[in-house]
Parts: C-alpha cells; structure tokens; sequence
C-alpha cells in the first residue's frame, strides 16, 4: 500500500468499475429507498480506499444516495467493518466475544500483540498488521476465530496464530477457515446427524 492512500484525500468519487457497482446495488432497492444501498456503497468506498473510509467519501456516498452525510456517518460508525482512519495492510480482528472467549481467545489475543508488538486499535510501524478486538463474527462453531481481511481462520491456538501471522508477514500461502483440518464447520470427530439419517434409510429400505 503506498503512502497516498494514509492521507485525506481532498475528493472522493467511484472510479467506473466502482460506480458500475455501487448502481448495481441501488437498484436492488425500491427508488424512494435507495439509502437501503449505503453499507454495500461504504464498504465499495473503503475497498476503492485502501481498507478505510476518508470523509469526502462519506460526503459522496451521502450525495448519491441522496441522505444527509451525518446518516452515512452514523452507519460507518456504528459497525466495526467500517474503518473511518487508515489500516495496515491486514486488518486483524479477533473476535472475544463469549463463544470465542470460553475457547481461548484471549491466548490469540495475547499472541496477535507478542507476534505484532502492539495492542489493540494499533498498526505495526510497517503499516502491514493493524490489531481490533471485535464482537462475534458469526463463526463460534469454529471459536476462537480471528477475520484477516475477507477471510476467516478458525478453530484458533497460540500456535497457529502465530504461524498465520509469521506466513504472512513473510508473503507465504496461509490457510484459511479451520486450523485443524475439519471439513467447514462439520463436528470435529466426523459427521453425527447424517450419519444417524443414512443408518435410518438403510433399515427403512432393508
Ligand atoms: S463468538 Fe466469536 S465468532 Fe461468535
């Protein structure tokens, strides 16, 4: 990430691709309701942004969806997803929420800051890690889980998210979702329900 997209830039407009796009998104919605489109529309800018959301783009998003900019600024503010200030090149976002946080998520907390050397709401002096604390995430079947970016890695320890962090950071091929090799979010000793259905269908038929 080059160092323009750390500063406020003094405009803000969707390039065509963007644009094409955040129309795409408008029209899913009745035409006296297109401000239903403003998180699809604030998560396009902050893409086009280099992961954040400077204020002429909340004013950009505010004037084409026709709402005012303090609506546009109440959403962006609201969800973590939105960051209104510059981020290093991988958002970790570590989620302490309670599932997570009866599975060991403070030990991947307390490995993201000794692997980074920051706290949280911090970004390393490379720019490349930034470090949030986040609510569930969605995944707690697969707790402790962290996002990094669009993708989630689960089923955490100290260990691996150590190694994800280190891999990384040294530009090597990481996997994502389950660390420890199940199957989505499958139980970790093998299938339980369709198993007991299928021995069902086999006396049915027998
Ligand atoms: S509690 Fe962590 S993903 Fe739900």
């Amino acid at each position: 990430m080059n160092d323009d997209s750390k500063q406020e830039p003094a405009n803000f407009e969707f390039t065509r691709e963007f644009l094409k796009t955040a129309q795409s998104h408008i029209k899913k919605y009745p035409k006296n309701r297109q401000s239903s489109a403003v998180m699809p529309l604030l998560d396009l800018a902050q893409r086009q942004n280099g992961g954040w959301i400077p204020k002429p783009a909340i004013n950009y998003v505010a004037n084409l969806l026709g709402m005012p900019s303090i609506r546009v600024l109440e959403v962006a503010t609201f969800y973590t997803m939105y960051n209104l200030e510059p981020i290093g090149q991988f958002h970790v976002q570590v989620c302490t929420n309670l599932p997570c946080w009866l599975r060991g998520s403070n030990d991947v907390l307390n490995s993201c800051k000794k692997c980074l050397g920051i706290e949280t709401g911090e970004t390393t002096d490379d720019n490349l890690f930034t470090l949030s604390e986040v609510e569930c995430l969605g995944a707690c079947v697969n707790a402790p889980m962290m996002q990094i970016n669009d993708n989630y890695y689960e089923d955490l320890t100290s260990e691996t998210t150590e190694n994800i962090l280190f891999n990384l950071r040294e530009g090597a091929d990481v996997k994502t979702g389950s660390q420890i090799g199940r199957n989505s979010c499958e139980p970790i000793n093998g299938l339980t329900s369709l198993q007991h259905m299928k021995s069902n269908l086999i006396v049915e038929d027998g």
